[in-house]
């Protein structure tokens, strides 16, 4: 609560409209890493806005997560240059992985930037390139420690 009314509070120097909202939902998410149900209606009130129009945006950005995420959180690119390089056995790999495996949030992405050096991934949003299966499985390891 206190990190959703801090998060606004920076905001309100400018003047609220529409536009405010990423930024204050950015905030939240960087804090937080998602935005909590109960969020939606401060934000809502406090940007005299509806809250269906709030949680139209938290819900139209995948960008957002509505849920907290697991300690260790791994993005893998399904975006075409990773694909033609086997990103899509390194993400069926990752998916059971963190079926079985409770502290791993798994995320697909859309390009990381990294697509001359594909497949990619990142780590807790420390970027890796040329992953496969097994250098998947040692960065795991490495960050879990
Ligand atoms: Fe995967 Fe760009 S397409 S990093």
């Amino acid at each position: 609560r206190e990190t959703v009314h801090s998060a606004i509070l920076e905001h309100q120097s400018k003047q609220f409209n529409q536009g405010s909202l990423l930024p204050i939902l950015h905030a939240i998410q960087d804090r937080l890493g998602f935005i909590p149900a109960d969020a939606t209606p401060i934000i809502a009130k406090a940007m005299n806005l509806s809250r269906a129009e709030v949680h139209g945006v938290i819900t139209f950005y995948h960008h957002f997560r509505q849920e907290q995420p697991a300690k260790t959180i791994v993005q893998i690119c399904r975006a075409e240059a990773c694909q033609s390089m086997g990103a899509e056995a390194l993400w069926q790999h990752a998916c059971q992985r963190a079926s079985s495996d409770g502290a791993i949030t798994l995320e697909p992405v859309y390009c990381l930037g990294l697509c001359s050096t594909a497949p990619a991934m990142s780590v807790n949003e420390r970027p890796y390139a040329r992953v496969n299966v097994s250098r998947f499985d040692q960065l795991l390891e490495r960050h879990h420690d």
